[in-house]
């Protein structure tokens, strides 16, 4: 039988080598260099196992399932083998072979887990001092470490500016296409931001528009929201940003009652024309299994009437008043005005913005927009960097 040692596409570097491997009652426990013991279950073994009878070799996806073996399954025999890998001989006769940079990688013992919770790339929350990456759309265009250096500041400051893009209609989704395909939604492929006769959103209006973010309607918020200035010769209209991470991190040290009520009470955002009607209710703060935040969703111009029990009514209020009291104190707000062949790109789901009324008599305003998910974003940088 074939023996792959990983059914992967990144390679694994060898931190240390394994030196031993015994059979214990549960599983195998094994030795690393460095002297760190890492067991691990049989079951879990079996369910990883690389080989091409259990991982088809074209799709790299496992065709065995951890259901068809018995929940007591152990093996015969382990050893490390002459190439430093994990060989396992099951009951059955099965062999599976684990590289050793692989199995460290995935290792769960007490310290592999903390070691690998505090490789994550961590994001930097900022402040009103922010430094804005700036970026040049040629390079980003035709090189792809600038690309990827691009990337990864909207991955971890979450707010970026592309300079010397064309000003024709359009020249935004090449940059946006970039990364992977764009998000459509009901405002189109790309989306014009004109003050607008028929306006079916305030966006399409010359009043100021308060710090959101875009489509809290829907079930997904768009990951990354470009902004592409084509003109700009109107008077007012600034930018604005707040990190939303940032000021819910404040509220929690500051008031973590109202924090936790923010994390916990569904609002209902709603975004509605002749032709459409979308609606979502999910709290203002999402966090991940960690209890880490990952996302906030807050636009005023399209929130539906709160529904919560009456006790909680007036906490709730003095929570999202709190929270939209924190975003309009400068020492959170990075402000600047966009110039035509200027692109804003930030997270949609993490950085508040919002833009200042402008006089539309005064000169034309014209902005193009478009999304492109989180997952598109961290797919290409993974690719970027095997
Ligand atoms: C929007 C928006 C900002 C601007 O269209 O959602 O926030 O500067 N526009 O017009
Ligand atoms: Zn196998
Ligand atoms: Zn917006």
């Amino acid at each position: 039988m074939p023996v792959n040692a990983i059914a992967d596409y990144s390679t694994y570097p060898l931190i240390s080598p394994l030196l031993q491997a015994r059979l214990q009652p549960e599983g195998i426990e094994v030795t690393w260099g460095d002297q760190r013991r890492s067991p691990f279950h049989y079951l879990w073994l079996r369910d990883n196992c690389p080989c091409s009878a259990c991982v088809y070799s074209v799709t790299r996806e496992q065709v065995f399932e951890v259901a068809d073996v018995p929940i007591d399954l152990t093996a015969q025999h382990t050893d490390v083998d002459e190439q430093g890998a994990l060989r396992v001989v099951w009951q059955d006769g099965h062999e599976s072979r684990f590289d050793p940079g692989w199995l460290r990688a995935h290792a769960y013992d007490a310290a592999s887990r903390a070691e690998r919770r505090a490789a994550r790339p961590r994001q930097q929350r900022w402040t009103a001092g922010f430094e804005l990456p700036l970026f040049e759309y040629q390079a980003v265009m035709e090189d792809e470490q600038a690309l990827l250096d691009w990337l990864l500041a909207l991955r971890d400051a979450g707010l970026t500016q592309v300079r010397g893009v064309p000003t024709e209609p359009g020249s935004l989704s090449h940059l946006a296409r970039k990364i992977a395909f764009i998000r459509e939604s009901n405002f189109g492929v790309l989306f014009n931001v004109q003050s607008k006769a028929d306006a079916d959103s305030n966006a399409y209006t010359a009043f100021n528009l308060p710090l959101h973010t875009d489509l809290p309607t829907r079930e997904l918020q768009p990951g990354l929201q470009f902004l592409h200035c084509l003109i700009n010769d109107a008077s007012g209209g600034d930018s604005l940003f707040v990190d939303g991470f940032a000021v819910a991190e404040a509220l929690r040290q500051e008031a973590p009652q109202a924090y936790r009520l923010l994390c916990e009470v569904p609002v209902e955002f709603r975004n509605k024309d002749r032709r459409s009607d979308y609606r979502c209710e999910a709290p203002v703060i999402a966090r991940d299994a960690w209890d880490e935040v990952t996302e906030i969703r807050l636009a005023n111009f399209l929130r539906g009437p709160f529904n919560t029990e009456p006790d909680v009514m007036l906490p709730f209020y003095r929570a999202y008043r709190r929270f939209i009291e924190m975003t309009r104190e400068t020492r959170f707000q990075f402000r600047q005005r966009l110039e035509a062949g200027q692109l804003w790109c930030f997270d949609n789901r993490r950085i508040l913005h919002a833009r200042d009324a402008f006089d539309p008599a005064s000169g034309a305003r014209h902005f193009q927009g478009c999304y492109v998910d989180r997952d598109e974003l961290l797919s290409r940088i993974r690719v970027l960097q095997r």
